[in-house]
């Protein structure tokens, strides 16, 4: 009985040990797995040599013909509407090179500053164009007047920065370009859906009606300032009708 039980108390040992004695030795050997899993794949990583292609590089060449996202195909100058009619953005397209760049036009920045103003002349076609693409892709958070009062508010979104608000008004068209593309702290990035020259017009628009809820009457060309005056007659209320 004592024989059996030292046995088995040896082998306990010789188990407690071989397992947990050998914690805190340094190996250079590669740790036991017992359930490896998926840990070691044949897979390709960024940046990694990879001896499974010829060239031996892991990363590939994208695919001849390959759009950026942002961008139309190349052959498209222009623009087309939702309605199929074409050259909606005009010039536009023309405007923003087809490079995926570091210029001012696809980053929204002067060297490592935010720039400002608009990369193409900005027509009232782009404002349309803008206004159309606001409804689509911002209004149901910002609100069709910027206010940050969308639909998507009244389902219980809260922390949607209103455009009305004075530190968006002084920002620079780069930083609000970057904010469409990249997204800004909760709002996520439109980069994926928009494209560039469309990111533009949005910021255009933005600014149109950050213009629009902070106008006077100074904004308002001579010719039509005159309906626009006010009437200094007293307000008068009809009398009640006698029945
Ligand atoms: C799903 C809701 C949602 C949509 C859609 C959305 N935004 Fe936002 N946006 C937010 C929220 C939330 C914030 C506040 C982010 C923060 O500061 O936490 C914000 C912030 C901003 C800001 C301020 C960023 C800053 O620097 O403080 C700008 C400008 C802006 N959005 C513009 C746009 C434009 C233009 C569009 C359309 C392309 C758009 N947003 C679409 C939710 C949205």
């Amino acid at each position: 009985m004592v024989r059996y039980f030292s046995i088995i108390l040896t082998l306990l040992v010789v188990l407690i040990v071989s397992i947990a004695g050998l914690r805190g030795c340094k190996t250079k050997r590669p740790p036991i797995e017992i359930f490896p899993d998926m840990v070691r794949q044949d897979k390709v990583k960024s940046q990694v040599p990879s001896d499974f292609f010829a060239d031996g590089r892991g990363n590939r060449q994208p695919v001849v013909g390959t759009v950026p996202l942002g961008y139309a195909a190349p052959s498209s100058s222009k623009m087309s509407s939702a309605d199929g009619s074409d050259s909606v953005m005009g010039g536009a397209y023309n405007a923003v090179i087809f490079s995926g760049s570091e210029g001012y036009a696809d980053t929204g920045k002067v060297g490592t500053n935010w720039g400002t103003g608009i990369p193409f002349p900005v027509t009232k076609e782009t404002l349309e164009r803008g206004h159309d693409r606001y409804e689509i892709q911002c209004a149901v958070c910002h609100g069709s007047t910027g206010t940050g009062n969308g639909i998507a508010t009244k389902y219980g979104l809260v922390g949607v920065a209103n455009l009305q608000q004075q530190r968006l008004r002084d920002m620079t068209d780069g930083e609000i370009y970057n904010t469409v593309a990249n997204g800004k702290n909760t709002m996520l990035g439109y980069g994926g859906v928009i494209q560039v020259p469309d990111r533009w017009a949005i910021v255009a628009y933005v600014r149109a009606l950050q213009r629009s809820q902070n106008a006077t009457l100074n904004d308002v060309p001579d010719a039509e300032r005159a309906s626009f005056q006010p009437t200094n007659a007293p307000v008068t209320t009809p009398a009640p009708s006698k029945p």
